[in-house]
């Protein structure tokens, strides 16, 4: 049975998305981009930003709320330093470049994972464009950024560790949703979608607590050639889907 009524297709049409807030994606495939075209792989992260440019552009357009995007994992760091340096000049050059615009679209901006060992000028940036968005609510654009799902839940379980020591937490108090809350992604809601591109079909380590439930969509492009119609393409797909989390489809007794 397909999820969406003939209901909900009018309102996917009219740039709503019905049981769908939050689109997580694996940003991946910029390398054999650039490879295939003779290029350093460089330039294929550079069309990357441009990917990612027309991307928050058509989530909001197609009435996504959240947007969370992998775009630097915490083993990442084993790329040679050239390609590491280039990556983070990409999220500066994208900050600089997007921020006063993104702030006066009413786009609210998050960066998740380790801030510690990201360069000063930065974890400067990346403070600026999430105190410059703080009272945004139109769209919410998260980028994970030394960002690991397992180091975020060591992280989270070292803050549980000591709300509990200090008393501010009992032991009894720690679940599931008190859990969630010392994650970086705290009170966003848990991704509807993840997309990962180029072909690969693995989490590389991303949001691993918070898909959980999440419809998974693996597509063949490469980041770079990522555009308004790929992105329609995986909601599509999403709409297809039955969630049932654990349950049974209605009618099926
Ligand atoms: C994704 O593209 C960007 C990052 C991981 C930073 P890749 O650089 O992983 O591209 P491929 O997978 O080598 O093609
Ligand atoms: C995942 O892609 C990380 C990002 C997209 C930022 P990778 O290209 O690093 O993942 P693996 O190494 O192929 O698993
Ligand atoms: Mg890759």
């Amino acid at each position: 049975m397909s999820a969406a009524s003939a209901s909900d297709v009018t309102s996917v049409v009219s740039g709503q998305q019905p049981g769908l807030s939050h689109v997580a994606i694996i940003m991946d495939g910029n390398g054999r981009w650039a490879k295939s075209r003779g290029l350093p792989r460089a330039a294929g992260h550079e069309r990357g930003v441009e990917a990612l440019r027309r991307t928050v552009e058509a989530a909001g357009e197609l009435g996504i709320r959240y947007l969370t995007v992998f775009s630097f994992s915490t083993e990442n760091w084993r790329r040679p330093a050239a390609e590491v340096n280039a990556l983070f000049g990409l999220l500066k050059a994208y900050v600089q470049r997007d921020l006063a615009r993104l702030t006066q679209e009413g786009v609210r901006i998050r960066i998740i994972g380790l801030r510690d060992g990201l360069p000063d000028d930065v974890a400067a940036l990346v403070e600026k464009a999430e105190r410059e968005t703080a009272a945004n609510s139109k769209f919410f654009l998260t980028i994970a950024f030394n960002y690991g799902g397992r180091e975020e839940i060591a992280r989270a379980a070292r803050g549980v560790a000591e709300a509990v020591a200090s008393g501010r937490l009992k032991p009894d108090d720690v679940n599931e949703k008190s859990f969630a809350g010392f994650l970086d992604t705290g009170s966003m809601p848990d991704p509807d979608l993840l997309i990962r591109t180029s072909g690969e079909y693995r989490l590389s380590n991303f949001l691993l607590w918070q898909c959980a439930y999440s419809e998974l969509v693996f597509m063949d492009v490469l980041w770079p050639d990522f555009d308004r119609a790929c992105l329609e393409e995986a909601l599509a797909k999403f709409h297809e889907r039955e969630r049932r989390f654990g349950t049974v489809s209605p009618g099926a007794a």
